[in-house]
């Protein structure tokens, strides 16, 4: 299988340690985390009703939908608990001197 091709998203600086930063990409809405181990790149895009993740709480390795509290996890997009079931889209992330970058 080919590298998949990455592309800039976003300096190191814009994302401390705690910070999400949400960025539009290829026209896909990709959500940055960082979770105060390492970067996560997931869809902004809550499965359950299409609500913005960027202003849920994120803890250790998971993110909540701020609308209704459906908890994905960051490694893997997997939906923790209701109401969501579907999982989000999650993205291969690189660090590429002082620039973040994902595979999309
Ligand atoms: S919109 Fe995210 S849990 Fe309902």
């Amino acid at each position: 299988m080919s590298e998949p091709a990455y592309i800039p998203a976003a300096s190191v600086a814009d994302l401390p340690p705690g910070a999400k930063k949400a960025v539009t990409l290829n026209g896909q809405e990709v959500l940055l985390c960082h979770n105060g181990e390492r970067v996560f790149a997931v869809s902004n895009i809550c499965s359950h009703a299409e609500e913005r993740l960027e202003c849920g709480r994120m803890r250790g390795g998971w993110i909540a939908c701020p609308i209704h509290g459906a908890r994905f996890d960051l490694e893997t997009g997997e939906a923790m608990n209701p109401p969501a079931t579907l999982p989000i889209k999650t993205y291969p992330v690189r660090i590429a001197g002082d620039t973040i970058e994902i595979a999309i």
